[in-house]
């Protein structure tokens, strides 16, 4: 499994503020994705009023001063999925790099972020330097994560479940989700497989989106885009 999957957690106390080598480090790896999906994430490093509050933060998220501001043009297709696909793609290269990340869609302060007309801010994505965990971060971690899904709480299958398969679904159960719901659900149904999300919360397509990419990052191969969306083997089109 790719040591990123292995690694990574939600990080909710930051360090020291991003330096002008790491802003155009994280710049880079943004610029690619907006090039090859269409989407349009942007490094925001001056996002402390977002996070300033209790009332907002719950007391969750701590010295968090930049997030990428995961976004893309409202009318592009499957925008939310592609927004938890790549981002969680993004994800794994800058916990490669060893930055912390956390995916905030509730506790923090959303009218900080501007959106301009014709685009969608779905999420953010907080960004920083990070040291070893610490008390308040073990603590909420372990407070939202009190029941964690085995693999095959996640699929369901009319034949045997190939092992490859079963390999791949450890890597979606390490996959962050909303609220740690892990609502996405895979299926092998007649030498299908699918992945699907009930999208009945306003993050559930970002989450599918996510659980897909710990997949293929697992499995290689691709998703069709859209709930109920097949895998196929070979490489990505995009
Ligand atoms: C779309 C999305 C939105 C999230 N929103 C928040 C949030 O508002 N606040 C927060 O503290 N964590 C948030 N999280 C992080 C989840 O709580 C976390 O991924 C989950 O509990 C699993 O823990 P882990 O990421 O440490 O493995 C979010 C995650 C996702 C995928």
């Amino acid at each position: 499994m790719r040591e990123a999957i292995l690694k990574r957690l939600s990080r909710r106390t930051y360090g020291e503020p991003l330096d002008e080598a790491e802003i155009r480090e994280i710049n880079s790896l943004i610029q690619d994705i907006n090039k090859k999906t269409g989407l349009t994430l942007f490094l925001e490093t001056h996002a402390e009023e977002a996070f300033a509050s209790k009332k907002y933060t719950k007391g969750f998220i701590h010295h968090a001063t930049s997030v990428i501001l995961m976004k893309g043009p409202s009318n592009l297709s499957n925008l939310k999925e592609k927004i938890g696909y790549y981002g969680e793609g993004l994800v794994l290269d800058l916990v490669d790099r060893n930055y912390g990340t956390c995916w905030v869609a509730g506790t923090m302060d959303r009218s900080v972020f501007t959106e301009d007309d014709n685009e969608t801010l779905v999420c953010v994505l907080i960004v920083g330097n990070v040291g070893v965990q610490d008390v308040p971060e073990k603590t909420v971690r372990s407070m939202i994560r009190m029941s964690v899904k085995k693999p095959q709480e996640m699929i369901e299958g009319d034949t045997e479940i190939p092992e490859w398969i079963m390999h791949a679904m450890d890597a979606v159960v390490k996959a962050p989700s909303a609220m740690n719901r892990q609502k996405p659900f895979f299926r092998f149904s007649g030498g299908i497989l699918t992945a699907e999300v009930p999208d009945d919360y306003v993050m559930d397509l970002v989450d599918l989106g996510i659980a897909k990419r710990h997949f293929v990052e697992s499995s290689g191969g691709w998703f069709d885009f859209g709930n109920g969306g097949a895998y196929h083997s070979g490489s990505e089109i995009v």
